[in-house]
């Protein structure tokens, strides 16, 4: 006599499906110029010895408080030789009209913060 029982596999697997949550990518895109206004080129040339906050304080005199209008009156005096200086007057002359007249305006809008 067989004996053999089959074994009625009948151990029916819930079919579990895994959903796999699909990751949504928030692309973090940040808006350009929010925040302190763009610094004008040639004004990194300055900011190492004229910082840019008010509360940092430099050997070199403060420009932050200042006028544009007097940062372009300084820098055309040493451009023209008619201001004395220990340093400005060489490095006035490395910038033109346009970029004096960037920086003179970008300094004075740090101070008005
Ligand atoms: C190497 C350091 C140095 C750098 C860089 C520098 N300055 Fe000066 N700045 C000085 C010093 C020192 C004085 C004082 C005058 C002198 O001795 O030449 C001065 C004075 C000034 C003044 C007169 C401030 C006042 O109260 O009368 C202005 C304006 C000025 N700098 C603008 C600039 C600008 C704009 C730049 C960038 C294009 C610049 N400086 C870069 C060192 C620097």
């Amino acid at each position: 006599m067989k004996s053999g029982g089959h074994m009625a596999a009948a151990l029916s697997r819930p079919g579990i499906v895994m959903r796999s949550a699909i990751g949504l990518l928030l692309l973090c895109v940040s808006a350009s110029g929010a925040g302190a206004a763009e610094m004008p080129p040639g004004a990194s040339s300055c900011t190492g010895c004229h910082a840019a906050s008010p509360t940092v304080d430099t050997p070199a005199p403060r420009l932050v408080g200042l006028s544009a209008a007097s940062i372009e009156d300084a820098m055309s005096a040493w451009r023209s030789g008619s201001r004395p200086a220990t340093v400005m007057d060489r490095i006035a002359k490395g910038f033109s009209d346009a970029e004096i007249k960037a920086i003179a305006a970008w300094y004075e809008a740090q101070g008005a913060k």
